[in-house]
């Protein structure tokens, strides 16, 4: 049937109709908010580069922790700062470290807060890579071990589910098996499967304070012009173990998103990062675009190309606009 007999805009015509036939619904349930913690106490640090965002200490956690949860956001995503970096990135591991703190405050204060900890190394490092340096390489063997005592010292703390976010080959069996080892079978792994070597970290880095010092991560990060190794990538973390498959950035990234989604039975996450969020905020602060409406035409994008799950800074306004119901 074609015009005139079929006319698309009768089901346009009232916003009963356009309800009825919306095909794609964002929900609380399916936001995750990142949270940068700090050492030290009374922290509420504004990064500048992410306005709205926050780095705070340990004590101010179960506030945070309340207004999610009040907001109906019950995921959170941790990334520490620690007092001091090394070579090896030791502090990511240490039982008394700034996530590992963090992990048992949120666990006292806020049970039902789902936690999720990343699992880098960067911010750990003195060289601000993702894993230590052997000879002139960032040395990967060596680094998945780093990386899986890291994830152990996160579950053993309380977190609910590790997400590691290294790109190094193997890391995702590598924690798997030691989790395993260790009696924590239960707790899953979101793995950054495909994560590119993006220039939308920028903001991040300032915030988690892990620019790298010497060259860049393209020898461990996806290069953005491929799509068929995402795949490869997909299938290599699905075999190791991997219980949600995660797409980083997002936004630029759709079709990878949409392609995760039809190749494999796995949930996909997609991370809206900090590049794409100050964007939004930016160009909302200088009044070219309604930041309100783009954030929400954004994310509902990111569940419209197959994402179940999504991490965002965008978290706790995009519920309270879902909560106040004058979405669109
Ligand atoms: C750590 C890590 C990064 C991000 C999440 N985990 C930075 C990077 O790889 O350089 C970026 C998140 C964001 O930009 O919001 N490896």
């Amino acid at each position: 049937m074609v015009f005139p007999e079929y006319r698309p805009r009768r089901l346009r015509q009232n916003a009963t109709f356009r309800a009825m036939i919306k095909e794609t619904r964002l929900s609380t349930d399916q936001l995750v908010y990142p949270l940068f913690i700090m050492p030290g106490k009374n922290v509420r640090d504004e990064v500048p580069s992410m306005p709205g965002v926050v780095r705070i200490s340990v004590d101010q956690l179960a506030r945070e922790a309340k207004e999610c949860i009040s907001l109906g956001v019950n995921a959170v995503l941790l990334f520490g700062l620690p007092e001091n970096k090394d070579a090896m990135g030791s502090g990511a591991h240490v039982k008394d470290g700034i996530i590992q703190r963090a992990v048992k405050e949120l666990k006292n204060r806020a049970p039902q807060l789902l936690v999720i900890t990343d699992v880098c190394l960067c911010e750990y490092t003195d060289h601000g890579h993702c894993g230590c340096i052997i000879g002139n390489e960032v040395d990967n063997d060596a680094t998945i071990e780093i990386l899986a005592k890291t994830a152990l010292s996160h579950a053993q703390a309380g977190a609910d589910m590790v997400a590691p976010s290294d790109m190094m080959d193997g890391r995702v069996a590598e924690i798997r098996g030691v989790l395993d080892e260790n009696n924590f079978d239960s707790i899953p792994i979101m793995s950054y499967a495909v994560k590119y070597a993006s220039s939308f970290y920028g903001p991040f880095r300032d915030a988690a304070e892990c620019t790298p010092q010497f060259g860049d991560r393209k020898s461990y990060q996806m290069d953005p012009a491929n799509s068929r190794e995402a795949l490869r990538e997909a299938t290599l973390d699905v075999d190791e173990g991997a219980d949600i498959l995660m797409v980083k950035p997002a936004v630029a990234y759709l079709d990878i998103i949409k392609q995760l989604k039809d190749e494999f039975d796995l949930p996909v996450a997609a991370y809206h990062v900090s590049g794409e969020y100050a964007m939004i905020k930016a160009a909302a602060e200088k009044g070219w675009i309604d930041g309100e409406k783009v954030m929400e035409e954004t994310l509902i994008s990111l569940r419209r190309a197959g994402a179940d799950i999504i991490i965002t800074y965008f978290a706790k306004e995009m519920a309270g606009l879902l909560r106040r119901g004058s979405h669109c």
